[in-house]
């Protein structure tokens, strides 16, 4: 590349780039995902986000999103289409946040960071969760009913939604 060329890629590169991770990548994180982008969409810059999600597990590689998640998240407005894939090293290089559902998607992504610096870029979902929720983790739902469903989409909305403004006021800052 030029010089020229190198400041085009950087003007066109998303300013945040969000890796969301879960145990399946068929419930929360595809969830998650869903409910970032719906925030982007509606009030920002789309060429300024890159969002994604991906399992520490492989069990579901391929797959939409689980039909109860799916339908959960379509009674509020969310199209989930994402397919499921496994987390990598090189998501430590293509996201600077990455961000894990609960301690155990914590855990297997702290051992999977190449780097201290990789390691630095893994924040917990809870980090944006208000905590009148009284959660410190996005409760896995696989063998939950409804409520279990439901009770990730409170949580994801409110995380989104403090995880989308703190992120947006630093790119004003800058
Ligand atoms: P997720 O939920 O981690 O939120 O996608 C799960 C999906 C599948 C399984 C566990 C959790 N599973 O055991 O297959």
């Amino acid at each position: 590349m030029d010089k020229q060329e190198l400041r085009d890629a950087a003007h066109d590169a998303p300013r945040h780039k969000v890796l969301f991770v879960c145990l399946g990548n068929i419930c929360r994180s595809p969830a998650a995902h869903g409910v970032l982008q719906a925030i982007v969409d509606a009030e920002g810059d789309s060429a300024d986000w890159l969002i994604d999600s991906a399992g520490t597990g492989d069990y579901h590689t391929g797959d939409l999103p689980d039909q109860r998640m799916r339908i959960h998240a379509r009674r509020r407005g969310y199209d989930l289409t994402h397919r499921a894939r496994q987390v990598r090293e090189a998501d430590f290089d293509d996201f600077d946040l990455i961000v894990p559902m609960d301690a155990s998607n914590e855990r297997n992504l702290r051992r999977l960071a190449p780097t201290p610096e990789a390691e630095a870029k893994i924040v917990p979902m809870a980090r944006w969760i208000g905590l009148a929720s009284r959660y410190d983790h996005v409760p896995d739902p696989y063998y939950e009913g409804a409520q279990g469903f439901e009770l990730v989409l409170d949580l994801l909305e409110d995380g989104c939604r403090r995880l989308y403004d703190e992120l947006s006021a630093e790119k004003q800052r800058l």
